[in-house]
């Protein structure tokens, strides 16, 4: 017996060394809605991750020819297309992560509150499945409103008893992408080097970039300038929105960052040390039971929330003005669960 537990402890071993050189433990990814404007793309990226060997793209009509589309190239994940609610199962059996870019995107002069309608449902009945043919994965969502749709796959996984709160995540990488490409450019620094935490939530001023922690620091921007680049921040799904003039959302750099976010949930499964990202999660961080903060990623999901570190005074408004919102926001998701 002693023998077995050491060559398993031994076995164990090699499979978070290999995890950590870049690794190899088999691992099987979802995404659900991926014949959509992020979908496409995000399944690109996944099919060129090294650390995925399953890839399993479901959405309710266009599967098959993105999957043939995707499988071609000469990467080592395989990948499976399923097509309509009844291929459901089959397609999330055995995930690893399930990503969620399900759901209908804005269009000019709507909020993301806007999308609730049809979007609530949508999530609801895919995290139902979730809870039946996978309830260990960890979720991705982005489909929006993100600060409701995430209370809903919540309270979608306590009914059906599968809830685990280290393993829902709402996207908020996006908003991070975003702050750091504004901050590098607004700076004068290299983009690839500036890191930039975003904190609240993911709609308009909910959003909360926190360039006072910005790195690498600088003392080239005043305060006119932090207020233009977090505005900026808050207003960037809308900038595209309004460029895409009735044609959609972020979906490029959406699908950018929801592979970025999905490879931080990966390399923390699969025992990569220190693995930080913003995210929105369930949270002690501020009276508000999820937000987004600075999360560890490990291998059983959220490792450690982290706090908000020391804040600017304008930051401290930016909270305390947020918080509204988000708590109406997280509520209305919540409800809407348990009524339906
Ligand atoms: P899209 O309309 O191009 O694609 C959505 C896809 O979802 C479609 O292919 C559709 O067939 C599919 N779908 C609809 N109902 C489904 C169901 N029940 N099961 C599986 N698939 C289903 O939209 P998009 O541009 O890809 O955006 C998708 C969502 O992502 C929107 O809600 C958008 O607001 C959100 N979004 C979030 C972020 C973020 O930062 N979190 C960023 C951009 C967009
Ligand atoms: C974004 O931030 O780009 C997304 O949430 C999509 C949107 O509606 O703005």
């Amino acid at each position: 017996l002693l023998r077995s537990a050491s060559q398993l402890l031994r076995r164990n071993r090699r499979r978070d060394y290999s995890a950590a050189a870049g690794g190899q433990p088999e691992r099987k990814v979802a995404i659900l809605g991926a014949a959509g404007g992020i979908g496409q793309p995000l399944a690109l990226l996944m099919k060129l991750n090294p650390l995925v060997s399953s890839l399993s793209l479901y959405d309710i009509a266009g599967t098959p020819g993105v999957a043939a589309d995707v499988s071609h190239i000469n990467s080592p994940a395989l990948v499976k297309g399923f097509v309509g609610e009844e291929q459901l199962g089959e397609a999330l059996e055995g995930s690893d992560v399930v990503i969620i870019p399900a759901g209908v995107p804005r269009k000019p002069g709507m909020t993301r509150d806007d999308l609730f309608n049809i979007n609530a449902g949508i999530v609801k009945g895919l995290c139902t499945a979730i809870s039946k043919y996978c309830p260990n994965a960890l979720v991705n969502m982005i489909s929006n409103p993100v600060n409701s749709t995430v209370p809903i796959a919540a309270e979608v996984f306590k009914k059906a008893g599968t809830y685990d709160e280290k393993k829902l995540f709402g996207v908020t990488t996006l908003d991070v992408v975003r702050a750091k490409t504004f901050y590098a450019g607004k700076a004068n620094v290299p983009v690839t080097e500036v890191n930039v935490p975003v904190v609240g939530g993911h709609a308009g001023i909910t959003i909360l970039p926190l360039f006072s922690q910005a790195t690498p620091a600088t003392n080239a921007l005043c305060h006119e300038d932090i207020k233009a680049l977090t505005k900026r921040t808050q207003d960037g799904g809308t900038e595209v929105v309004e460029a895409k003039a009735g044609k959609g959302s972020a979906t490029l750099s959406m699908a950018y960052a929801g592979a970025v976010f999905a490879d931080a949930c990966l390399k923390g499964l699969n025992g990569v040390p220190n693995v930080v990202e913003c995210s929105f999660v369930q949270s002690t961080v501020t009276e508000l039971p999820f937000f987004a903060s600075k999360v560890t990623l490990g291998k059983n999901g959220v490792e450690e929330v982290h706090g908000l570190g020391q804040l600017s005074d304008f930051e401290k408004e930016g909270l305390e003005n947020l918080k509204g919102e988000l708590k109406s926001s997280i509520e209305k998701g919540i409800k809407f669960a348990h009524a339906n």
